[in-house]
């Protein structure tokens, strides 16, 4: 079958995208299909090929329809946020993953809150900021300051004084016209990774703790400083609870393939952080770790993925 994979984006997290890309389109052409490459730079233009042709939208919706299944492996705005999604339906291309709002919802951190609260699985307490509240906010505690959309941790920052808010806050509204301000919630950080089949079932892999000495940003996300340890070691009622919690945040946002739910395992239980509908793909990233801890290697996860949706 014929198989286009798309990487790139116009968001902070392009570079990712594209080491994910290249590692899915390396190993569905190891596994057997044919793989035809589409790249979206950082200005938003196509291009085409392993060359990286440049191409308009019209003939990059060409090369789409002319392959059976389009993988996007978009992270962050403009891509993981259901926007690519769209463009696959309105062009009637069979897309591997998440459907249009199950990516817009876990975009949203703030959409994913209210869903997550409906579920009764918590969230950091925290409130959101626009342009016309931020100025009546006052900084009283300790908290961590995030774009409602955004990923890899761009534009977040961690507040322990007073002052730190004003810089935090212009960081973040740089990124989004909404903010998030919540408490800083401490506990392990532990990632569960959800596969949904069409039949309806659900496989949850052994959940993956990240050990990391302060935050998990975006310089320890890709700059090696960060240990992951799979399975993490949990006692069964929380790996239960965790595995539940991240099943329901799947299916009430409505996600399809695979999404990475992030979690802080507290004293008083898992609070959720996000959701990934297109978490990060290279061999390395958490979600392959932990299907591989389950004896599913990275070329036959990627093979289920797009065999699920070819029918
Ligand atoms: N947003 C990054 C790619 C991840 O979730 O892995
Ligand atoms: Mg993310």
């Amino acid at each position: 079958a014929w198989v286009a994979v798309i990487g790139g984006g116009q968001n902070c997290e392009h570079d990712v995208s594209l080491a994910s890309a290249a590692a899915v389109a390396g190993a569905l052409e190891d596994a057997g299909y044919a793989v035809v490459r589409l790249t979206i730079d950082r200005d938003g233009s196509w291009r085409h090929g392993v060359d990286g042709c440049p191409v308009d939208l019209a003939d990059a919706i060409h090369v789409l329809r002319t392959c059976d299944v389009a993988v996007p492996v978009l992270h962050g705005p403009r891509g993981e946020d259901g926007t690519l999604a769209a463009l696959c339906e309105l062009a009637g291309v069979a897309y591997v993953g998440s459907g249009v709002l199950a990516g817009a919802l876990a975009m949203d951190k703030w959409a994913t809150k209210l869903v997550a609260a409906d579920l009764a699985i918590a969230t950091a307490p925290g409130v959101l900021l626009t342009p016309s509240t931020a100025p009546g906010y006052r900084w009283t505690r300790p908290v961590v300051v995030k774009p409602v959309a955004a990923g890899s941790s761009q534009g977040v920052s961690l507040v322990a004084s007073a002052p730190g808010l004003a810089p935090a806050l212009d960081a973040a509204f740089a990124l989004d016209r909404r903010v998030l301000v919540e408490d800083v919630v401490t506990g392990r950080e532990i990632d569960v990774a959800v596969l949904g089949r069409p039949d309806g079932s659900r496989t949850v892999a052994p959940a993956l703790e990240i050990v990391v000495d302060g935050l998990f940003d975006f310089a320890t996300k890709y700059g090696g400083g960060a240990d992951f340890r799979v399975p993490a070691e949990l006692a069964d009622a929380e790996r239960k609870e965790l595995e539940e919690a991240a099943v329901a945040m799947f299916d009430a946002l409505g996600c399809a393939g695979v999404a990475r739910v992030d979690f802080f395992l507290t004293a008083d239980g898992p609070v959720l952080n996000e959701v990934n509908t297109m978490p990060g793909f290279t061999e390395q990233s958490q979600v392959p770790k932990m299907f591989a801890s389950a004896g599913v290697s990275y070329a036959e996860l990627l093979d289920v993925l797009v065999r699920d949706v070819l029918g």
